[in-house]
């Protein structure tokens, strides 16, 4: 055997090779898996992408809960035609430089991921024009295919139209859920965002039709009362401590107002809407003794840390981190919402503490569903059969024009804590998980409680609760029942 046929043989028994690189569409899809998995997280990567640019105004449009159309519209810094063609390219960022910036992230996104894996599962229409460009620039998007980028006439800011969500992943579009559970979905996802940023008004529509207004008077309490309803807000009192570094700002309300699920605990940590299970643990274990059992408190707790104490990047959709010093983090919090309880007159019974953790506090067994979702919700009023002045087409009117132009269509919208229960509110009272009985049980303790108090949720403890002091709206220091009258 010659000397090439011997390579040849060689070469021939050698198995060929089996893995490949995998192209940016594919390797898009595949991580649009773990970061959209329903209209809400689309919401949320692009409501944050918004709060990120800077603006002050932002507005999202839903059309069937999302899942004909999402459209996010802000009045940020807006993206030159460069950049808003780079944005959708995978790991393109602006919000991280190197490695070493994961360690002091400020931003909400910095991953350069959101919007290619959104594109790559949609139809997707992007029109942006900062100020200091004369034109704006339109990008289209099919299933992560740029069909084009053109100058677009436009005002400063950023638009993103989401049409078809996973029109081209039957299996994921099978799992989706009701209109009405998807829209709960998103109108969660933005009233948290809203709740840690108040001096952003938010407006959320849904078939044309006002869903959720916060007045972005940068008054937590406003955003709260348009979330969850005048009623609930009224009954907030602040919290505020500090411990080993580490700060908490929020509200709690007072023990007899509670909820079968955990719908009503909000936590932040730097401002980042999170899910934790130990800050949990430590709200309730401040209302131990106080509320019943299987029922949760109802608390806002914004926790500040050093950016170089807590991984963001622990969790596909960022709603989880971790904490270097959890054990300092429950601690802060717990005495916090300890001090406000009992600063209002409401302390605890002694009984052994719950052992820290989740594992074995009784109140996480057979636990209701803490999420909105398995809520049936009735919107306000049901729309016209094709009354939405939106086409489903990627021509969507208004799209190019001023996003908070005044729409003629769209419900006039309720000044947020002034008017009457803003819609959302009506879509919390809608939700009934306990039997008929159970609930007139809770109106005797409650009205019992009632006759004890002076007008107010916490007037056993001596007044009105001052509450979002020094905000514009009723004055600095002004009594929150004055102000959400
Ligand atoms: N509404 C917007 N206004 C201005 N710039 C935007 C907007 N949305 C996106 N961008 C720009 O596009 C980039 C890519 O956005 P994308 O959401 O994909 O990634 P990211 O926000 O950097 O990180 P993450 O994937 O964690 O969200 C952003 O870094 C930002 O520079
Ligand atoms: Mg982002």
């Amino acid at each position: 055997m010659t000397d090439y046929e011997s390579e040849q043989a060689r070469d021939s028994a050698q198995p060929e090779c089996r893995i490949v690189l995998l192209d940016d569409n594919t390797a898009n899809r595949i991580a649009a898996g773990e970061v959209v998995e329903r209209p809400a997280s689309v919401v949320k990567e692009l409501v944050e992408n918004a709060i990120d640019a800077g603006a002050t105004r932002i507005r999202v449009r839903l059309l069937d809960g999302g899942k004909r159309l999402i459209e996010v519209a802000d009045n940020g810094c807006g993206m030159s035609a460069e950049e808003a063609v780079l944005a959708l390219q995978r790991h393109a960022t602006s919000k991280i430089r190197s490695a070493d910036d994961l360690a002091s992230v400020a931003t909400l996104g910095f991953r350069g991921e959101a919007l290619p894996s959104i594109a790559s599962v949609s139809h997707l229409q992007l029109v942006t024009k900062t100020a200091a460009c004369d034109a704006g620039c339109r990008v289209i998007v099919h299933g992560g295919d740029i069909e084009g980028a053109d100058p677009a006439g436009c005002s400063d800011g950023t638009t993103l139209a989401i049409e078809d969500l996973f029109y081209n992943t039957p299996a994921r579009l099978k799992f989706l859920k009701t209109t009405p559970t998807e829209l709960a979905r998103s109108v969660e996802t933005v009233g948290h965002l809203a709740v840690s940023h108040p001096a952003i008004s938010f407006h959320l529509l849904h078939d044309d039709q006002t869903v959720l207004q916060t007045p972005g008077a940068g008054d937590a309490i406003g955003a709260l009362a348009a979330l969850w309803g005048r009623e609930t807000a009224r009954t907030l009192a602040p919290i505020s401590g500090e411990s080993n570094g580490v700060g908490v700002e929020g509200f709690i309300a007072p023990p007899d107002i509670h909820r079968p699920g955990r719908s009503h605990e909000l936590f932040y940590v730097n401002r980042r809407p999170i899910r934790s299970r130990f800050v949990s643990h430590a709200v309730e274990d401040a209302y131990r003794t106080l509320t019943p059992d299987a029922r949760y408190p109802v608390a806002v707790v914004l926790i500040d840390v050093n950016p170089l104490l807590v991984d963001v990047n622990v969790h596909p959709t960022k709603m989880e981190v971790k904490f270097t010093n959890d054990r300092e983090v429950h601690h802060a919090v717990s005495q916090s919402v300890r001090a406000a309880l009992s600063g209002h007159g409401q302390a605890p019974t002694l009984t052994p503490p719950r052992t820290f953790g989740w594992r074995s506090s009784g109140r996480e067994a057979g636990a209701v569903p803490s999420s909105l979702v398995d809520a049936v919700w009735t919107p306000p009023s049901a729309p016209e059969p094709g009354a939405s002045s939106v086409a489903p087409s990627l021509g969507l009117p208004g799209l190019s024009g001023d996003p908070f132009a005044p729409d003629p269509e769209a419900t006039p919208p309720e000044e947020a804590g002034s008017g009457p229960e803003q819609p959302f509110g009506e879509m919390l009272r809608g939700f009934r998980v306990l039997g008929q009985a159970r609930r007139r049980a809770r109106a005797l303790r409650a009205a019992a409680q009632g006759a004890q108090r002076a007008g107010h949720p916490w007037s056993a403890a001596g007044g009105a609760v001052h509450c979002g002091a020094g905000s514009g709206r009723g004055g600095a220091g002004a009594p929150e029942a004055a102000r959400l009258p």
